[in-house]
């Protein structure tokens, strides 16, 4: 069976019992603070499974795109490796939300493997919880039963709370795992070893196929469990180890899912999988994390420094360093791999074709930028190495270690590999410690201790704010979150006139007031579905009835932003073409930020264009037509524009203004007019292939309108309000750069008659050349003069000047070098004289100045000088 054919087949499987077939979530993350990426197929639904919103399906299967590279599940440094880790993976699962339990989930998994699938049922092998008497959790002895009609009592195995008590992460839904395993090993070798006693050994042929989990708990920050409203049943089975088994084959990699990239990967870099396994690790890995980078970006996740996108970025460049050191790659290349990746995974996934424009050019930069640095770190580490030599050691110290590491992406694999090549090693202690505290900081800086919900009223949060501004409301429940000493709590509504933060579009302020008290809510954030409230303080009666009020003034100045957006993006397209994708976007009250993709440097006539579209359309006064709920096929139909990477239901909401029509769930103007007019303030690259667009709109523009205008009326006055203010400055200009140079041609003249003046002014004092000057001079001119002096009298020479730039004092020395070296030195000199000009200063003991307050004893510090000298 072909992996696309397995991919239907679980899919009408599930449907034929009932299952409603939904689309895989993005696999990138926005609206939950415990997760970066989707790490497993029940993310999507955690909401539902918690209580916090209603089922629409009691029944549902999808393949789901997962990734695991961070928190608890986390399987990156395996990937490569081993022939059945990835950081991608697709996860087939189905689930019931209060329906059918253990036995169906049981049943119906047998059923599939064995009597749809056809896999050797002699080969499969159950695992069930052993209990934990600390947790107070007893031996799963329902599931084993259901398990013992298919299997003898000795594959059923016990597994322990690591193995099979599932949790999504520290807190959140959790519960009682029952894994599937499969002995893919040859008859002779079964023969030889039992099958029963390499399940979960990390064997790479014994290996879990699937997870049955019977969630029933939510873990609480505390680390207690507390009891689920309806048990689930959430299953996740790795759809590239279901095909290894079901194509015959002991690798994931050899697969119809991979073998077309490695393939690829061996004809771009001249090698043959399968000869050397150093190689084949490498095109494992880069097999595996072509994928990764590749579905990130088009979920709206680019390469950066910071958190989701550094984890990206650190995928990449760990691809970008096997094929460096393993399979000779000096260029970039893994962006040669797009192709054949789109044609094996672009009809299960079209936004992979929509968007391999951008992909190539942020992979191919990505990939430049990492292969200098590396080369930068080869470098750094050749000398590391030939110090460390000459100093006859054999151990490099474990900092530098950590600071290729940290700055130049070196991993430390390579580090020792390029070491071991020269007899050398890295000290490992140093190496870890240092790794450790960049940890600890990391973490100190990011912990975040979020306190368990109290909880007042039982019920769900409906958002009112499409229609109100403002609604009498009741707090359902609240709890306490604290990060860098700041203590904040959060509030959940039963209604809520505050938009949570999505969409680009910022959270709403306002207060909530009670007959007690006002409390101030400062942002409105979105965790899953949830909208939670912030504030500074808790409400003394929290329990009191509330009138919330939204800060109306900066929520309609919000609107217009967002309204704005939607008309840029409309003209962008116009005047850019229809390869013009949103990339990112932040709607506020004092602005808007555009992110899309275009290759592109915009021109001033582009930008203008654009500019002058939007305001034509504002002009227009188009007025808002809303479709609050409508079937997404016919949110199509309407031409509207969705986002890749967001997650959208069977009903969407879609925001038309005229021609411009795309799903949204932001607040917006109720006409274009609203909008007044707006600016584009800079337009910018923020990655291979995305730009950046700075925009305001109505005050914003009136008041930067005022403040030019302001400055070109100041301007015109001060140039005697002359017509052609730019032929005027250009002309002072002009001007000013011919005085410049008169002046400079002048100080030159001077300073040589000066220069001759002094000279013929020398004494001869105890058989020394003495020159002294006081006088005012630019401290540029008294240098050049001394060192001009210095070169002409090169015996026996003492200058010493105390000169005045504006009202500043400066001392300065010049000593030849016969005199330095009998014992005069310049610096200690002016240091002396310099206490009685109350400054300070030093040099070199030919030459020093020093630099004062006091002008007054600017003769006496002089004389200070020539004494110390016996002059
Ligand atoms: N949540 C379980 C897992 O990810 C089953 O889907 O393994």
């Amino acid at each position: 069976m072909t992996s696309k054919e397995t991919r239907e087949s679980f899919k009408k499987f599930f449907e034929s019992k009932e299952h409603r077939i939904v689309p895989s979530a993005p696999m990138v993350v926005k609206d939950d603070p415990t997760l970066m990426f989707t790490n497993a197929g029940m993310n999507q639904f955690k909401d539902i499974i918690l209580g916090n919103q209603p089922a629409k399906y009691k029944r549902v299967a999808d393949s789901q795109k997962c990734l695991r590279v961070s928190g608890k599940h986390n399987d990156l440094e395996e990937v490569g490796h081993d022939t059945y880790h990835h950081t991608m993976f697709e996860m087939l699962g189905n689930w019931s939300f209060g329906d059918y339990f253990k036995k169906e989930a049981i049943e119906w998994a047998w059923e599939y493997l064995v009597d749809v699938l056809k896999l050797d049922s002699a080969r499969l092998y159950a695992t069930v919880f052993e209990g934990s008497p600390e947790e107070g959790l007893e031996r799963d002895n329902e599931a084993a039963q259901i398990w013992a009609q298919f299997l003898p009592a000795d594959r059923i195995i016990n597994g322990n709370k690591k193995d099979n008590f599932w949790e999504m992460g520290d807190t959140g839904p959790c519960g009682p795992c029952s894994e599937i395993h499969i002995d893919l090993r040859s008859q002779e070798e079964r023969d030889k070893v039992d099958g029963l006693t390499l399940v979960n050994q990390s064997h790479p042929q014994v290996i879990e196929i699937w997870n049955l989990v019977f969630m029933q708990y939510n873990r609480k920050a505390d680390g207690s469990l507390e009891g689920l409203p309806a048990k689930v049943i959430d299953t996740g089975m790795g759809f590239e180890r279901l095909c290894m088994a079901l194509q015959g084959k002991i690798s994931n990699y050899d697969t119809d899912v991979f073998q077309p990239i490695i393939k690829e990967i061996g004809k771009i870099t001249g090698n043959t999988y399968g000869e050397d396994e150093q190689k084949d690790i490498a095109m494992r890995v880069i097999a595996d994390h072509i994928r990764t980078i590749s579905f990130s970006i088009t979920d709206g996740q680019l390469p950066s420094n910071a958190k989701a996108g550094y984890v990206i970025r650190r995928i990449l460049r760990r691809a970008v360093r096997y094929g460096y050191t393993f399979l000779g790659q000096k260029q970039a290349f893994m962006y040669k791999l797009l192709p054949v990746l789109i044609e094996s995974m672009g009809d299960a996934y079209p936004e992979l074709i929509a968007q391999k424009d951008l992909i190539g050019k942020v992979i191919k930069e990505e990939e430049d930028t990492f292969l200098h640095t590396l080369e930068t770190g080869i470098r750094l580490l050749d000398k590391t190495m030939s110090e460390a030599k000459a100093a006859g050691k054999e151990i490099v110290s474990g900092k530098d270690a950590f600071t290729l590491y940290d700055t130049f992406g070196f991993p430390l694999d390579l580090t020792e590999l390029i070491l071991r090549e020269n007899n050398l090693e890295v000290d490992l202690a140093e190496f870890n410690a240092e790794m450790q505290q960049q940890k600890d900081r990391a973490r100190n800086a990011a912990a975040v201790e979020t306190g368990d919900w109290v909880v007042l009223k039982e019920g769900s949060s409906v958002f009112v704010g499409y229609d109100f501004p403002e609604y009498d409301v009741q707090i359902l429940r609240y709890r306490e979150v604290k990060q860098k000493n700041k203590t904040l709590y959060q509030l959940v509504l039963d209604y809520t006139p505050f938009y949570a933060e999505g969409g680009g579009q910022v959270g709403d302020v306002g207060t909530l007031t009670s007959e007690y008290e006002t409390i101030h809510i400062v942002d409105t954030k979105k965790e899953n579905n949830l909208a939670v409230h912030i504030a500074n303080k808790l409400p003394e009666h929290p329990e009191a009835p509330m009138r919330a009020q939204v800060d109306l003034e900066k929520r309609i100045a919000s609107a217009a932003n967002h309204t704005a957006t939607h008309l840029l993006d409309e003209a962008l397209r116009e005047v850019l073409g229809t390869h013009v994708e949103q990339k990112g976007s932040l709607v506020s009250s004092e602005g808007l930020r555009f992110d899309f993709s275009h290759f592109q440097k915009m021109t001033d006539e582009e930008i203008r264009k654009v500019e002058h579209l939007i305001n034509a359309k504002i002009r227009a006064n188009i007025p808002l037509t809303e479709h609050r709920s409508i079937p997404i096929s016919q949110a199509k139909e309407l031409g509207a524009i969705a986002l890749f990477g967001e997650k959208y239901g069977d009903e969407v909401r879609v925001i038309q203004f005229g021609t411009s029509i795309e799903f949204c769930g932001g607040i917006h103007a109720n006409s274009t007019g609203n909008i007044g007019m707006i600016k584009i303030l800079s337009e910018s690259s923020i990655a291979a292939g995305v730009r950046r667009i700075e925009a305001i709109t109505g005050a914003k523009v009136e008041s930067m309108m005022d403040a030019i205008q302001d400055t070109m009326v100041e301007l015109r006055a001060l140039f005697n309000n002359a017509p052609d203010l730019t032929t005027t400055i250009r002309k002072y200009l002009e001007e000013n750069a011919g005085l410049k140079k008169q002046v400079e041609d002048f100080m030159k003249e001077k300073q040589t008659l000066l220069k001759d003046k002094l000279k013929k002014n020398m004494e001869e004092v105890n058989g020394v050349k003495v020159i002294r000057y006081m006088g005012p001079i630019p401290v540029e001119t008294i240098k050049n003069i001394a060192f001009q002096l210095r070169g002409e009298i090169t015996e026996n020479f003492f200058f010493v000047a105390g000169s005045i730039e504006v009202d500043k004092p400066l001392l300065t020395v010049m000593i030849s070098d016969d005199l330095v070296a009998k014992g005069l030195n310049a610096g200690q000199l002016v240091r002396e004289g310099a206490k009685l000009i109350q400054g300070g200063g030093g040099g070199q003991p030919h030459f020093a100045t020093a630099g004062g307050k006091n002008l007054d004893e600017l003769p006496g510090a002089m004389r200070k000088i020539l004494e110390l000298a016996n002059l």
